[in-house]
């Protein structure tokens, strides 16, 4: 089950729709939505889709190009010997039958781009010498080390510097939007606050009942300095499910019940 992305997804349609070829590059920290995102939208429309590894660069291209195959409807091009990412991409690109523009997904990029460093100069040259003249490319470069994406294709010492027609940021899924991806959550203050959006502490104070959530996908409240967490105790055995919130409080002395702080887990904060 896919739910909201509905801006994100409007702007890969708008990049994909546009008279020009276009580059997205997406990035966010992980386990945020990127993927899936990428998945969701290449579900509707036909493009390459291909993750970068921690594996040696002939490795993947050859895997580039068994991907190339599958999106060309050409079995030849899994067989065919490129000797680096510029043949590699032009082979796809030019074989690409239509209608509509090729979309060229690279996920994980910085695992890729660590094996062949020449990538990002590649792509530069590619984007300026041969997709804005013919029109018909959209790229998209996913990573998950924010670092890495803002120093290595969006910075101005990158060689794609520039070249971008839209960047997603990807954020945490919204409450309400968490929420729809567990819809049995039904009993309770707590479902209410899934169903509704309340605030957790409001709920959670009010009932000291916990409930479970997408606890990746949800943002987190604000940490505090000196602060301890601690998983909130164990759901009532009826609950089947493991907590997902977690509660803060002054690592010092006992906390009055004001300053106690409830959000969402979240394990990659
Ligand atoms: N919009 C969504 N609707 C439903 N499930 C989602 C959505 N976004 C992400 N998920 C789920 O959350 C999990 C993490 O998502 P995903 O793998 O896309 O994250 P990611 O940002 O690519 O992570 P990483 O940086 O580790 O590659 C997956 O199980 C995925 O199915
Ligand atoms: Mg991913």
């Amino acid at each position: 089950m896919f739910v909201g992305r509905e801006r994100e997804l409007a702007l890969l349609q708008q990049a994909a729709d546009g008279a020009k070829s276009a580059f997205v590059p997406i990035y966010g920290r992980r386990r945020v939505g990127k993927t899936e995102l990428i998945r969701r939208f290449l579900a509707e429309h036909s493009g390459l889709y291909f993750v970068g590894k921690a594996a040696p660069a002939g490795l993947q291209l050859r895997d580039f190009m068994r991907a190339a195959a599958r999106a060309t409807g050409e079995p030849l091009l899994a067989e065919l010997a490129v000797d680096g990412w510029e043949r590699a991409l032009d082979a796809v690109t030019d074989r690409w039958p239509g209608p509509g523009k090729l979309i060229i997904a690279l996920d994980e990029f910085q695992w890729t781009a660590q094996a062949s460093p020449e990538l990002p100069s590649v792509l530069q040259a590619l984007c300026d010498q041969r997709w804005k003249p013919s029109r018909k490319v959209l790229l998209i470069l996913c990573g998950s080390y924010v670092g890495f994406m803002e120093r290595e294709v969006l910075g101005n010492k990158s060689p794609l510097f520039g070249r971008r027609t839209g960047q997603i940021q990807m954020s945490p899924l919204g409450y309400r939007d968490a929420a729809e991806l567990r819809p049995l959550v039904g009993r309770g203050p707590g479902a209410r606050l899934f169903r509704f959006g309340r605030s957790p502490r409001r709920s959670l104070d009010r009932s000291r009942r916990v409930q479970v959530g997408p606890s990746a996908l949800a943002g987190a409240g604000p940490g505090r300095a000196g602060a301890q967490t601690h998983a909130v105790p164990e759901p009532q055995k009826r609950d089947p499910e493991p907590a997902a919130f977690v509660r803060r409080e002054p690592a010092r002395a006992r906390a009055p019940e004001h300053v106690t702080l409830h959000s969402l887990d979240d394990p990659y904060q």
